[in-house]
């Protein structure tokens, strides 16, 4: 058996074990049997998770003498809606789901996010499992215990804190992944790296091109730097009152663009358009005079050869900086009506800076192209 990477994350009674390797067939059937109570288990995933993953993950623990139920929701960011989870909820009291029963969420940031909070509202908290199969659920939703659905008014403004009992990552699943989601998911890894590890940002400078290529030796050495450093974060700040907020890097303007193109029908992923923040926030750091010239075009190159958006021309459509400032006015981290941004004195070196005026973003915005 190929050794597994295994990060601790270490949050007192909460804490739980990060087990990422290319074969899951190594590892499921021991992490989840010494979880259960009982020999069953009820698995939640999607309509493509269900046909690319799931038979893989029924044949274990069924050889393993698990009994396995499942729920199979519809895939998309629709799913993580007040009705699904009420459907997901009766569909698992139908199935005769009790309080001592473990969840298993397999599948991407959708999945794990609806049966995160679904599991810590049925009974008052049940335990679950996270088995992440996108590169972007891998590296970053599943670590860190942020659960959630949506509302018409914005997104994940509904949820809890709560942690799995184990995530197992197998970076051999994201093979069936689409190539655009894997940039996605990737957008998150160089995060990480641009966030708080230059050595992390050099490697990822030589293995970029074999890692987007799926080579599952570098994958598992990429998702498990990225889970560290997750966790190291989470660790310090587990629910988001200081620290934690670093994670948010590239997520304001991020976040801004998304809901901007995905409003008017221009679709854009999540890590695309945080890989577009990334290097905003280089570039405004830039113009204050923080981070160098020669970092922000070092982190511009890397996001560019990734493939991922890294100039406002490559959105190919028009967005004016007034719509970006105005949804940033609604921002959950807005204080006293300015803005906070994750800005970056250089590669590896992120902070938290208060207090920055409307006026300034909007004309950095039009300096870099926005309308
Ligand atoms: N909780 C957190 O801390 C946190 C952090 C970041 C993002 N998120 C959330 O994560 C969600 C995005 O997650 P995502 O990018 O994984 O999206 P997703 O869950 O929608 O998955 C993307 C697509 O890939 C498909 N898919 C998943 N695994 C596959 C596989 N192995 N092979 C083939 N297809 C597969 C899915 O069916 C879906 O169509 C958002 O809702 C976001 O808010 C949460």
């Amino acid at each position: 058996m190929k050794k597994y990477k295994d990060i601790n994350i270490d949050l007192k009674d909460r804490s739980y074990k990060i087990l990422i390797n290319d074969n899951i067939g190594d590892i499921l059937f021991n992490v989840v049997s010494k979880i259960i109570t009982r020999p069953k288990v009820f698995i939640i995933t999607d309509e493509n998770v269900a046909v690319f993953v799931l038979p893989t993950i029924r044949k274990i623990l069924d050889d393993g003498g698990i009994e396995t139920q499942v729920v199979i929701i519809p895939s998309g960011e629709k799913s993580k809606s007040f009705s699904q989870l009420e459907n997901l909820i009766k569909e698992l009291l139908n199935l005769k789901i009790e309080r001592q029963d473990t969840l298993i969420a397999l599948g991407g940031g959708v999945i794990g996010d609806l049966v995160g909070f679904t599991a810590s509202i049925i009974f008052r908290g049940i335990d679950f499992i996270q088995i992440p199969t996108t590169l972007l659920s891998q590296v970053d939703s599943s670590v860190g215990g942020k659960t959630a659905i949506n509302m018409g008014e914005g997104k994940n403004l509904v949820g809890t804190f709560y942690q799995p009992k184990a995530v197992i990552a197998d970076v051999s699943l994201l093979s069936t992944l689409p190539h655009k989601e894997i940039i996605s998911g990737y957008a998150e890894v160089i995060k990480y790296a641009v966030l708080g590890n230059k050595a992390f940002f050099e490697w990822l400078k030589v293995s970029q091109k074999e890692l987007l290529d799926l080579n599952t030796d570098l994958l598992v050495e990429a998702v498990a730097t990225s889970c560290k450093m997750k966790a190291q974060i989470v660790e310090k700040d587990e629910y988001e009152n200081g620290s934690r907020a670093l994670l948010n890097l590239g997520h304001t303007f991020g976040h801004a663009i998304e809901n901007k193109m995905n409003n008017n029908g221009s679709k854009i992923l999540h890590g695309e358009a945080v890989g577009l923040g990334m290097c905003l926030s280089a570039q405004f750091s830039n113009k204050i005079n923080l981070c160098s010239a020669d970092d922000t075009n070092q982190i511009i190159a890397l996001i560019e050869d990734a493939g991922i958006p890294s100039h406002y021309s490559d959105l190919k459509v028009e967005l004016k900086a007034i719509e970006i400032t105005d949804i940033l006015s609604k921002d959950k981290k807005r204080k006293d009506d300015k803005n906070t941004l994750i800005l970056l004195n250089g590669i590896g070196e992120a902070f938290i800076k208060n207090g920055i005026e409307d006026n300034v973003i909007n004309d950095f915005l039009i300096s870099v192209g926005f309308k």
